[in-house]
């Protein structure tokens, strides 16, 4: 077993610290206050490589493995967590995906957009009746032979109004349930796309989240990914990938939840010395410390057995429900530490609360971790 990182993998680590802290930290609370979408910052981690780190060099990407992605997810995470989830979704969702499952053609016509950041990519799986019951799906693809004709909604998808390219499961048969469902690339200047409901989101406010309905949408039928029927399970295996990234924007934010708590806490005096000398406080911060350190090395794992090309649906859905948990703790002792400073817009304790709670949603409820774990243990009920 070797914990070390190679010089790749601490360059990525230390680029994005050192952008996380000079570019996206300094804007971080105004982009929230005002739900402004960082374009000029995506345009910057586009050209580092940043939008398509996975993606291998022949197709414009920076072919790096799964850890330097993740390493590169929480440093983001922790100057911007809206950075963060708008790179695992259009580094996973959508990346991953065509790279694993397209046709030479689908690869050559969308991974060098996605990997330069001109395109940012997104996942189209939940619909209204369809939250963490994922194969209840109704947005129907009509097989017109050249062509789909696509009718439906999805609901709460991640980049939904600012993304080009997206990845969607659809019905294409009602009478096989789950294996009745495929998967296409749909583009957002394809006929019959339309941004519906903008979502107002209680954190990671930078970031968009929109209804998308497919009215008479016209896709081409060389826009279908993999093969008929096989849209459900890859929808499941790649979100078995997306787990890591939100793992690791987990991470990002509960560094920055607890280095916001340090900095207040070393200046802030009470009974004549700072609040940190107090084993009650103090012991927050070891608790802190080991809690992200535990989570970083569950993550870290699922990386390394998905490099290896080894199973690890049970080690991802572990590291999104271990870092997700303690993520709220620690931006949640945050606040605490703060006082009532924390509880106030001044300061980011509140902003790193508000952005953790997502992490135990998306991707997965924690139950929904909980229930893929217990099955691996138990076998389905
Ligand atoms: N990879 C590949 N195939 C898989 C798989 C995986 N990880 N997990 C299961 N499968 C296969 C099964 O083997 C099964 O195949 P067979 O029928 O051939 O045996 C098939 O898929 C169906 O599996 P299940 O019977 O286990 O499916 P289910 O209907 O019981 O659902 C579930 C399982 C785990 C609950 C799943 O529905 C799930 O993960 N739900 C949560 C959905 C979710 O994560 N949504 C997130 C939305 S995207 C998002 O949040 C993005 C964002 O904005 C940031």
């Amino acid at each position: 077993m070797n914990f070390q990182y190679t010089e790749e993998q601490l360059m990525v680590r230390d680029t994005a610290r050192a952008f996380a802290k000079e570019v996206l930290a300094p804007k971080a609370t105004e982009r929230d206050e005002k739900e402004l979408f960082p374009w000029e910052e995506l345009k910057q981690l586009g050209k580092m490589g940043f939008c398509g780190i996975q993606i291998p060099e022949e197709y414009g990407g920076a072919g790096m493995d799964t850890i330097a992605y993740s390493l590169m997810i929480e440093e983001i995470s922790r100057g911007d967590a809206s950075v963060g989830v708008i790179l695992s979704v259009t580094n996973t969702l959508a990346g991953y995906p065509i790279l694993k499952f397209g046709t030479e053609e689908q690869k050559q016509k969308y991974l060098p957009k996605l990997a330069s950041g001109e395109w940012l990519g997104g996942f189209m799986l939940t619909e209204p009746q369809a939250g963490s019951d994922a194969g209840a799906q109704k947005t129907f693809a009509e097989d017109k032979g050249d062509h789909f004709v696509v009718n439906g909604t999805k609901n709460f998808i991640t980049t939904g109004a600012n993304g080009d390219v997206f990845i969607v499961t659809c019905v294409t048969d009602p009478s096989k349930g789950s294996k009745g469902t495929s998967s296409l690339i749909i583009e957002k200047n394809f006929p019959g796309f339309i941004v519906g409901k903008k979502e107002k989101k209680m954190g990671i406010r930078a970031s968009d989240c929109a209804q998308i309905v497919f009215d008479n949408c016209i896709v081409p039928k060389e826009n279908l990914l993999g093969k008929m029927g096989e849209g459900f399970k890859i929808a499941l295996s790649v979100l078995d990938s997306g787990r890591i990234g939100i793992a690791s924007q987990a991470l990002g934010i509960g560094v920055a939840a607890m280095e916001a708590a340090k900095e207040y806490g070393l200046q802030r005096y009470q009974f004549g010395q700072p609040i940190t000398n107090f084993q009650a406080i103090r012991f927050k911060f070891a608790d802190m410390m080991m809690k992200l350190d535990a989570g970083r090395l569950l993550t870290h794992r699922a990386a390394w057995l998905k490099d290896q090309g080894l199973p690890y649906s049970v080690e991802a859905a572990m590291a999104k429900l271990y870092t997700s948990q303690i993520c709220v703790e620690i931006a949640n002792e945050g606040v605490q530490i703060h006082g009532g400073a924390g509880y106030m817009k001044d300061y980011s304790a509140e902003r790193h609360l508000r952005d953790s709670k997502v992490c135990e949603i998306y991707e997965g409820t924690s139950e929904i971790q909980r229930f893929i774990l217990a099955n691996s243990l138990l076998g389905r009920n």
